[in-house]
């Protein structure tokens, strides 16, 4: 392929790559946005291929094949609820691309710049490495953490903000030490950065407890950007320094979004030890009072006098796969003229946009599913609220207790509804490991069991 062609085909990718993302920010044009990424994904592989670089055609497809078969095999058989697991691990694979491909830039022979193109060209090597190390060991703390291998607990070490301080400071050091070094006398330098990177990562991601990890996620996102955009430095490959800053820009975009959803400023976030399981939990995890139990055909009954309902879906809808059978009871109470909405909390489940993915599967009508600052004012005027595996996003106590690790935090005022009816299979906390007061409310009812079973019940009897 020629060169022009190839600008050419970087050029259309770019612009397809930014429609991708355009239509990916509403439910309604997403799958469009994906075949537009799809695309754009093919015409940059088959340029990458074309281009000049690459010399060994027999080597770049047994890898290709490789990773194709592994990627095709995992996304098969992966359950929505591992999605964010595999999203996080996936961020890692970006990370130790960019440390490798630096690694590979800085030894390779065939090199041959001079001057304040080579200190440049360091540079590109140096930061790439790094982000790229931070990203890596991170996003495996964040896969640790999310698919429950690692404790969401924050690790709160003494000091911990003078141990960044040190590496940082360190980082710096041997950044100096390895830009302008002699002939490869800068490994030396590089080799120490990766490893204190590395530990930096794990450190960063070990001090965000489970409060902050929707915050964690789309920041290690933006971080997997940065890193695939540093690669395309070293590699003078302009679109993957676009398609970088893409990924890098509209993480940075949605952990903003993230942070305001949970009222929590980034810094903070970043300092971490947030988020505890202990703290003030254990004063809210005190007798709260008894709770009501409610049956199946009671919740039915509910449901069918009522004039108003609005439904919260949480992690534990995405556990049961309860989505197609609430679309079943949405329908049969709209057939009854009964008004029935969705409620999203920002961070609802385990990643942005987890409970939309899982709504839009099941058919859900979109103009039906509401955003907490849409419909957080009609509670007072529902007469039935059905939250569906949902705890930390209903809870009352970030209202009302300073000291809870989700203080602060907006929350869907459900208590305000005339009747509120809880699925979930126990008491037990959500992933923030605080108690919940809403469930001990007058107006609160319990429906335990799995709710899958308690919502094709309801829908038996409705
Ligand atoms: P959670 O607070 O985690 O609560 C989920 C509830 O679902 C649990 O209390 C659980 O109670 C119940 N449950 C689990 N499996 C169930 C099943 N099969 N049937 C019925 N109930 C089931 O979820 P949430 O309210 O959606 O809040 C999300 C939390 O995750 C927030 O703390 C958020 O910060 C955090 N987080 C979010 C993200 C993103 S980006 N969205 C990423 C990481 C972390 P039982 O065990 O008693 O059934």
């Amino acid at each position: 392929m020629t060169e022009g062609v190839i600008t050419t085909a970087y050029i259309a990718a770019s612009i397809l790559f930014i429609l991708a993302l355009g239509g990916l920010s509403n439910q309604e044009t997403a799958r469009r946005g994906n075949v537009y990424g799809i695309i754009g994904m093919a015409i940059a592989l088959i340029a990458t291929i074309g281009g000049a670089q690459v010399t060994s055609y027999g080597t770049l497809a047994v890898c290709m094949v490789i990773g194709a078969v592994i990627g095709i095999f995992v996304a098969s058989r992966v359950q929505m609820t591992q999605m964010p697991e595999l999203v996080a691990i996936l961020h890692s694979f970006v990370g130790l691309a960019a440390v490798l491909v630096g690694f590979a830039s800085y030894l390779d022979p065939g090199a041959h710049l001079t001057g304040i193109e080579k200190s440049i060209h360091e540079v590109e090597i140096y930061l790439g490495v790094l982000i790229g190390a931070v990203t890596f060991t991170g996003s495996v703390v964040a896969f640790g953490k999310l698919s429950a291998r690692i404790s969401s607990k924050p690790l709160a070490l003494p000091a911990r903000h003078w141990l960044n301080l040190g590496l940082g400071l360190i980082c710096l050091g041997l950044g100096f030490a390895f830009v302008g070094a002699e002939g490869h006398s800068g490994l030396i330098p590089l080799l120490v950065m990766t490893i204190i990177a590395f530990i930096f990562g794990v450190h960063m991601v070990m001090a965000i407890g489970g409060a902050d990890m929707p915050v964690v996620i789309s920041m290690l996102n933006s971080y997997s950007g940065w890193a695939a955009a540093a690669t395309g430095f070293m590699l003078s490959n302009d679109l993957l320094i676009v398609t970088g800053a893409l990924v890098g820009s509209s993480g940075a975009i949605l952990s903003y979004i993230m942070c305001t959803a949970m009222n929590r400023k980034f810094l903070a976030v970043i300092a971490g030890g947030f988020g505890t399981a202990g703290g003030t939990v254990a004063a809210s995890d005190g007798e709260q009072g008894e709770v009501i139990a409610i049956s199946a055909d009671e919740t039915a009954e509910l449901l069918k006098d009522a004039k108003s309902v609005v439904i919260v879906p949480g992690y534990g809808m995405a556990v049961a796969q309860a989505q197609h059978a609430i679309n079943d009871i949405t329908k049969k109470l709209r057939e009854k003229k009964v008004e029935v909405r969705f409620a999203i909390h920002p961070v609802a489940g385990r990643m942005p946009g987890h409970m939309n993915v899982l709504l839009a599967e099941a058919k859900v009508p979109y103009d039906i599913v509401m955003e907490m600052d849409e419909i957080n004012d009609d509670f007072p005027e529902t007469d039935a609220v059905l939250v569906i595996g949902a705890n930390d996003i209903v809870n009352p106590s970030a209202q009302t207790d300073p000291g809870s690790p989700i203080a602060g935090m907006p929350v869907l005022e459900v208590w305000k509804a005339k009747t509120v009816v809880i699925m979930k299979r126990s008491m037990a906390t959500g992933y923030a490991g605080v108690q919940n007061p809403l469930f001990f409310k007058e107006n609160a009812r319990m429906l335990f069991g799995d709710a899958k079973a308690s919502v094709d019940a309801i829908l038996a009897s409705v």
